[in-house]
Formats: C-alpha cells, structure tokens, sequence
C-alpha cells in the first residue's frame, strides 16, 4: 500500500513542540472526533493528533457523512485547550495549514472557500469540522477534524464525483499521506502558536478566500442570503451584499459559489 501511516512514523523527529508528539493511530475508527472528544474530556496533553487509517462513521459539517476509505485518506483530530479569544481563528489555522501543506508537499495551489473547506480546481480536497466543549462562559477543548482525500479516486464515487477531488487526482500520481500529515502538523503549530503575537493569520486566511468578490448562495442555520461575498472581518464572520443592496453578516453557515 502507498504509504502505510503509524503513530511512530507520524511523531519520528516531528519539529514541533506540542502538536503531534503524541499520536494515537487506529487501523479503523467510527470517527476520530468521537475518540479525541474523550480523551479532551480525560485532559490528554494539549496537541494529542488521533488518526485512523479509516472512519466507519466519519461526519461532516450539518451532520453530513464523510467518507474516510481504508488507506486512501487523512482523517485526523488535533486537541486543543485555546481561550476563548482564539476560537474564531481555529478554522482560519486549521484551513491554511491544510492549504500549506497540500502546496509544499504537491506544488498545487489550493484555495479556501469561506469559511474553511480547501478547493483544487473547484472541488474540494479536504473539509475541517470543529466541535467545542463549553463549560459555564469557558472553553473546555476543542477537537479539530481534519480530512483529507490524498489517494482516492473521486470520479468512482457517484456521491462526491462532481464536486470532491484528491490530490492524486489532480497531481496523476500517488501523494504521501505521511508528508501531508507531517507537514501540516507543523503548520498548525506554527500557525497556531504565532495568534499570539500578530495578526497574520486572518490576512492569510482571507487571502486565500476564493469565495471574496463571487455572487454567492449562503445557507446559515434555516435562512438563505444570495448575493455578492463582499468582505471578511477578522473574527471570521462574512459579509454578503444581497440583491437589495442591504449587507448580512454570516457567522457560520454553508457557501455555494454561483456562476
Ligand atoms: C466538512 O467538510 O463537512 C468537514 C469534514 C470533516 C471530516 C473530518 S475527517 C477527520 C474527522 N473525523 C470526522 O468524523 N470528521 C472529521
């Protein structure tokens, strides 16, 4: 197989200080949000990364399935304990160490799409979920859910074939789970550790957006916006200007690029 994956091989000499140095690996999983939700709850060290090989029941965004095929994906869970003030930039860091990785590791050049899934070409190559434990006006955890589809073969899934694509769909040639994984972990440290100090993510991140300018449908909670994606402010939230002229502020929600 192409790049069998292990926790060793995910951690051996890992230049991060947190954030991948300890992995747990399973051959098979439901989900692994499932199995890092529990171990945030049991305080395992911040930067715990679970793995599996392949998800059973993996989930989406709007309870949506996500496939995670035996051998062909990434599917991954990186731990966090951030306060409160970081949490609107977790999809920003978690998006952009997808995109690095996937342009260090293949040379492509992957796009966001508002608010956080990672496009080649027009479809999308990964998809980031992020589940929250609250306590009281604190943040107990978060678990980042990162998926990414690295050797699978799109065209031959009728449910994603028109609008998912893998990197070795676009590249022709098997990708490396290992280097993308390693390489995004990395990122996510680097991206993550610097909200610190500056501000440079969010400029990144909207940099990135391919959805800013484009005539949109946005879905959030039960109410539809169509209009043009005019801007982005730094807590994430997007700006739509509909047919009315009036500007809606989406906070979270599902956008779909219209021609
Ligand atoms: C989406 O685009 O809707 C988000 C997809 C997130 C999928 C990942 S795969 C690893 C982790 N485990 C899951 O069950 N989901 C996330």
């Amino acid at each position: 197989m192409v790049g069998s994956l292990s926790a060793e091989l995910i951690t051996a000499g890992l230049k991060t200080s947190f954030i991948g140095q300890r992995v747990l690996y399973y051959p098979s999983a439901t989900s692994t949000m499932d199995i890092a939700r529990v171990e945030a709850q049991k305080n395992s060290p911040e930067g715990t990364v679970v793995v599996a090989d392949e998800q059973t029941a993996g989930r989406g965004r709007a309870q949506r399935a996500w496939l995670t095929p035996k051998g062909s994906s990434i599917a991954l869970s990186v731990i966090l304990y951030p306060d409160v003030r970081r949490l609107p930039y977790l999809i920003m860091v978690a998006s952009l160490a997808v995109a690095r990785s996937i342009r260090a590791v293949t040379g492509l050049k992957p796009q966001i799409k508002w608010p956080n899934d990672v496009l080649l070409n027009g479809k999308k190559v990964s998809g980031i979920l992020i589940e929250n434990g609250i306590c009281g006006n604190t943040i107990s955890y978060a678990v980042i859910g990162i998926g990414v589809n690295v050797n699978l073969n799109c065209s031959g899934i009728p449910e994603i074939s028109q609008i998912a694509t893998s990197l070795s769909d676009e590249t022709g040639k098997p990708v490396s789970r290992l280097a993308i994984i390693r390489n995004m972990l990395t990122e996510m440290e680097k991206l993550y550790t610097s909200l610190n100090s500056q501000n440079t993510v969010f400029e990144e991140w909207r940099d990135s957006l391919i959805t800013l300018g484009k005539r949109v449908k946005a879905t959030s909670a039960d109410t539809v916006y169509e209009g043009i994606a005019e801007s982005v402010a730094p807590d994430g939230i997007l700006s739509i200007r509909t047919g009315n002229g009036e500007v809606v502020r989406v906070v979270a929600g599902d956008v779909t690029l219209r021609e």
